[in-house]
């Protein structure tokens, strides 16, 4: 591994911190150093509300869903009393990671020495052969929960304990987006895909509309060369909203749903396109919101999530099941373009010939992203 001189120096980046039309881009190393991405890890992602998909996603008591998120092993789970909780995934006897993948239990239990844990507050109830075993008390042993809040059906992750609360984070983003609705929607598809590309340019591309007549050339298209200013923003979010007809979730002409009922304002007049700091995108059009979350794996490796919801009204038409298709269609061609282009990105990115580039005045988020990443990373 190459070792960056001068790495956090806040000098190195004095290019990106001048305003958009004088500024560079990030230096290459942003996206490819395992250094930069663990000091990401230490300063953005253990500190902030993360993304963690939609409390949908384990619907009745006793469903559960394993992961790891930024090397963390984590365990969500709808407890008796029917509340989602999180707790880390890791045994209190010797550290096994305790849950696997997706399922219903009644009781955690550890693969290896059977220690069992409730799944509504993680108390060890079960650890055979300990009597012997001085001062051993199992209250001093249950699983740790770790901090988890919804919005809109969605859940949040947040692994510090001192955070402030997850409407501190969201700001006004609760009511800029309230007729939509989101609490009442349902998820019909979720997809995941392994990226070969730093979180960041995944990011980056979901929020310019620059690439659109290029990378979507056959299916976007129809999208134009859009420019639109960012939206202000009233919390830890940044988006732009475009003003059209018609649902920007369908390919030209594909026949859709009825409009979500009851949108007011802009959110009768065109589609958001919101990032949620640091990694999560969504869309916010006419009949659906779909979202994109990214989890980090390593500087050059992210799992991407991809989420469609629909009003619980649209879901239960005779017609929903087929024309969704439409819907998985856009979702799956448009997607798979962005992912092909990241990789790229990601490979031409980690040559030795790379030097940071300019933007386009079609690029203000990306520019703001970039900056705010610094911020975290260097100490604003
Ligand atoms: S590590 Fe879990 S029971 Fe031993
Ligand atoms: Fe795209």
């Amino acid at each position: 591994m190459t070792i960056i001189e001068n790495q956090f120096d806040p000098a190195r980046y004095a290019g990106v911190r001048k305003p958009l039309l004088e500024a560079e881009t990030l230096p290459p190393d942003c996206y490819t150093s395992e250094s930069f991405y663990r000091r990401e890890v230490e300063t953005i992602f253990l500190k902030v509300w993360n993304f963690m998909g939609r409390a949908d996603r384990v619907p009745n008591p006793g469903d559960y869903a394993a992961f790891e998120f930024v090397g963390v092993p984590v365990v969500i789970v709808r407890g008796r009393d029917g509340k989602v909780r999180a707790f880390a995934n890791s045994c209190r006897h010797r550290g096994a990671k305790v849950m696997e993948g997706d399922g219903n239990c009644t009781v955690f239990s550890c693969p290896y020495h059977a220690w069992t844990y409730a799944i509504d507050d993680g108390r060890l109830i079960g650890a055979m052969e300990m009597d012997e075993t001085e001062g051993f008390e199992k209250k001093n042993f249950g699983l740790i929960e770790l901090r988890l809040e919804t919005w809109g059906g969605f859940l949040f992750l947040n692994f510090d304990k001192d955070a402030a609360p997850l409407s501190d984070w969201l700001g006004d983003l609760p009511e800029v987006l309230a007729s939509y609705d989101l609490d009442s929607m349902v998820t019909t598809q979720r997809v995941e895909y392994d990226l070969d590309c730093n979180w960041k340019i995944y990011v980056e591309n979901a929020m310019e509309s620059y690439h659109v007549p290029t990378v979507h050339q056959h299916t976007l298209q129809k999208q134009k060369r859009d420019h639109n200013p960012p939206i202000p923003t009233g919390g830890e979010y940044c988006g732009l909203f475009t003003r059209h007809t018609g649902s920007r979730a369908l390919l030209p002409n594909a026949k859709g749903f009825p409009y979500i009922e009851g949108l007011e304002g802009l959110a009768n007049e065109g589609t958001y396109y919101v990032l949620i700091n640091p990694s999560t995108m969504f869309g916010l059009t006419y009949d659906c919101m779909w979202w994109l979350e990214l989890h980090p794996v390593s500087a050059s490796k992210t799992k991407l999530i991809v989420g469609s919801c629909f009003p619980e009204k649209t879901t239960q038409r005779g017609d929903f099941d087929e024309l969704v298709q439409n819907y998985y269609e856009r979702w799956r061609i448009s997607i798979v373009e962005d992912n092909v282009v990241s990789d790229l990105q990601q490979t031409g990115i980690a040559s030795p010939f790379v030097q940071p580039g300019r933007f386009s005045y079609m690029e203000p988020l990306v520019h703001t992203i970039d900056n705010w990443v610094l911020d975290r990373v260097l100490g604003a």
